[in-house]
């Protein structure tokens, strides 16, 4: 496999640091020589900075004092370290707000918001575009050729919706021209016959809104039973997102060449992640595993999101731009500090599934405000002999061993398709951004994931947008929406010699929501499938089914959807068993050109994909790694290069010893030692290994 470019090409390292606030010290400048040495002390390599700084960057409209930040870029600079210098984009100063109200965002009950928090701003105001890009400007003039920067980072984890008169107009334009321009084309995509919602102009629209108190005993306070406007409210939220980027990315561009990234969150599912990686030179992510809640959970969370990762950028790898040295504060109430195993892990974990790097919010802990008891790999104490600097100096000494990996992918055969629009439309009924995951969608991507992760197959995560000829087996969970285009290239995967797995709900609507008629799979994939689903039985979330699954003496439960299929010339491989689906088809199969299609009719939970998957992909030749087997808890990924193998092996139990099988000889790259044969991994063990 041919290796990816490091994300710096003048330092092929993995970069281990994170957000910095040195502006919170400005008054104790001899905090930042402490910074230095800590930095140097902990093998640290990295700072991230400028995130939050532009109240201190520009004190007044077009005043620029750049002095403290020059002073700390030198000495990180002269302490041998590295800067991911971001733009300041994701908090705004308050002059700016007071002179300008406009870059305040309205929120959904139609009211400006006030002064506050971070985030809060108006993507479509020309003010606050304008006042970003003078700064970033400004910003990558005088630093993007500086030796000590080695990437951009633009905001921080984009998201958040505007309702305000601007958006909406916005939001207009984007329909007019999704629909040349023809209301009567909007009128019949979107229904709007229903409950007389025709529109006579594009003028009428507005954003769909429904406030928490917007029930219709209150009074709605907003439309959103258009599900075809709901649809395409959530996908031009999604690209004023990933348009704010690409024009803060242009600003950089004026000025320096190097890499551009900004921090995801994975469960921030209001813009599309994978249009967003078409933007970005490298894409990042937030990760706050919670060992002690659950260990194995967690463990596999992190696999999961980290091929997310990876996927974005068709296999590149991604940063680890923030994780918690200590305490999580914020998102979750309950978060216990990490043991040093756990820490170790994690990063094991990160990079055992395409990280190369391994950084964390935060640096130091400041003295006040909302994060100041955040975890931080300096504490309010300010020295190294503590238990959370030790474990992060750890740390930095494994990756020092790990320059090897950077750059290194993961050959994968299997993929799972993750599809925004799905996603969004799924949980449409609810016209909510939240991940309600009422329909299942993201737990069905995540059992898919893991049925093959858990047999150590190595896996993807991809969009529709990529290049499907590289795998072998492609699953599809619960394709609702599909386009005859897609439909198309879905059939020449197959056709081609690939193997498609679909659950239920296939191509029920097209690109707008709009159901097919004449029967479903529609798109003309009913002819891929050979069969036709007569009726979709909802159960709900977390109600009880009435139906199982017979294959063989097995039997196996189904939530939420269940199908009555009526075969084309499909084969049945599994019966329903229970009220009206008695003896129905389940499960079918089909070949179709060189290729070969199971359609899983219900919306199938872990122990179904876990028997079913690996045998069903296994026909195509796809297996699990064979160089080093273990026990049920021993998990292993390997990643290479042009002539490099390295193999990552982690007990994914909390407390079980497992036995590893190493059925080839390898060099542990961690200790230099030959490793062959059987080994016992204790609960939360690791193992890096290369040939
Ligand atoms: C992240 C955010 C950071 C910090 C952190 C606290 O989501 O990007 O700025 O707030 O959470 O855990
Ligand atoms: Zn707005």
């Amino acid at each position: 496999m041919k290796k990816f470019p490091p994300i710096s090409k003048d330092f092929p390292h993995f970069l281990h640091g994170g957000d910095y606030n040195p502006e919170q010290w400005i008054e104790t400048p001899e905090i930042w020589d402490e910074d230095m040495s800590l930095m140097k002390e902990g093998n640290l390599n990295e700072f991230t900075i400028g995130i939050f700084s532009w109240a201190e960057i520009e004190k007044e409209e077009g005043v620029f004092d750049f002095s403290w930040l020059d002073t700390i870029i030198e000495k990180i600079h002269n302490a041998g370290g590295k800067v991911v210098l971001a733009t300041p984009s994701a908090a705004r100063p308050k002059w700016l707000s007071d002179k300008y109200p406009e870059v305040l965002r309205v929120n959904e009950t139609l009211v400006r918001n006030k002064f506050g928090h971070r985030h809060n701003h108006c993507f479509s105001s020309p003010v606050y575009r304008e006042k970003v890009r003078i700064i970033d400007e400004k910003l990558s003039e005088r630093y993007g050729k500086h030796p000590a920067v080695v990437a951009w980072h633009i905001s921080n984890e984009l998201n958040g919706r505007c309702y305000c008169d601007r958006c909406a107009e916005n939001f207009r334009n984007f329909l007019r021209k999704k629909f040349d321009n023809d209301i009567e084309k909007l009128n019949h995509e979107y229904w709007t016959r229903f409950w007389s919602h025709g529109f006579s102009s594009f003028d009428e629209i507005e954003p769909p809104r429904t406030a928490a108190s917007g029930s219709l005993a209150t009074g709605p306070m907003g439309d959103a039973c258009v599900l075809g406007l709901n649809l395409a409210w959530k996908e031009f939220c999604s690209e004023q997102i990933i348009d704010i980027t690409a024009f803060e990315k242009e600003a950089i561009r004026k000025y320096s060449s190097l890499p551009v990234t900004t921090n995801c969150m994975p469960m921030h599912i209001g813009f599309d992640h994978f249009k967003m990686g078409k933007v970005l030179d490298v894409h990042s992510v937030d990760l706050y595993p919670r060992w002690s809640s659950d260990f194995t959970g967690f463990a596999k969370y992190c696999a999961y999101h980290c091929t997310f990762c990876r996927g974005i950028k068709e296999g590149q790898p991604f940063m680890v731009m923030e994780s918690a040295p200590g305490i999580n504060i914020g998102s979750v109430v309950y978060h216990k500090v990490k043991s040093a195993e756990e820490q170790l892990f994690e990063a094991v974990d990160f990079i055992a599934h395409g990280a190369d790097t391994v950084q964390y919010f935060q640096w130091r802990k400041g003295r006040g405000a909302y994060e100041k008891n955040h975890g931080a790999v300096v504490d309010h104490y300010g020295k190294s002999d503590n238990r959370v600097f030790q474990m992060v100096k750890t740390t930095g000494e494994m990756l020092e061993k790990l320059d090897g990996v950077i750059g290194t992918g993961i050959d994968a055969k299997a993929a799972v398709v993750y599809d925004y629009k799905t996603q969004w439309a799924l949980d449409s009924g609810l016209a909510s951004f939240a991940p309600q995951d009422t329909n299942g969608y993201f737990t069905l991507t995540r059992n898919l994931f893991n049925a093959f992760w858990d047999k150590n197959i190595p896996v993807d995560i991809i969009s529709y947008d990529m290049d499907f000829s590289k795998y072998k087996a492609i699953c599809l969970p619960l394709p609702y929406i599909m386009t005859e285009a897609l439909a198309d290239k879905i059939k020449k995967f197959v056709s081609d010699g690939g193997m498609l797995i679909s659950t239920c709900l296939a191509a029920t609507a097209n690109e707008n929501d709009l159901n097919y008629t004449g029967g479903v799979p529609g798109a003309g994939l009913r002819e891929l499938f050979g069969l036709r689903v007569d009726e979709v039985d909802y159960y709900g979330a977390g109600a009880p089914t009435p139906n199982a699954v017979i294959a063989g003496d097995k039997e196996y439960p189904v939530r939420l959807h269940a199908e009555l299929i009526v075969p084309d010339d499909a084969k049945t491989l599994m019966t329903f068993k229970g009220d009206i689906l008695e003896g129905c088809p389940a499960v079918l199969t089909k070949n179709y050109g060189n290729g070969k299609v199971y359609y899983i009719g219900f919306n199938p939970g872990l122990e179904f994909l876990s028997d079913f998957l690996p045998e069903a992909v296994s026909e195509c030749g796809i297996a699990p790694l064979s160089e080093i087997t273990g026990d049920e808890f021993i998990r292993v990924t390997k990643r290479e290069g042009d002539n490099e193998e390295y193999f990552f092996v982690m007990n994914i139990s909390g407390t079980e010893e497992q036995t590893v099988s190493l059925n080839e000889s390898f060099t542990d790259v961690l200790t230099g030692e030959k490793k062959e044969g059987n080994f016992t991994l204790k609960g939360k063990g690791f193992m890096i290994l290369t040939k």
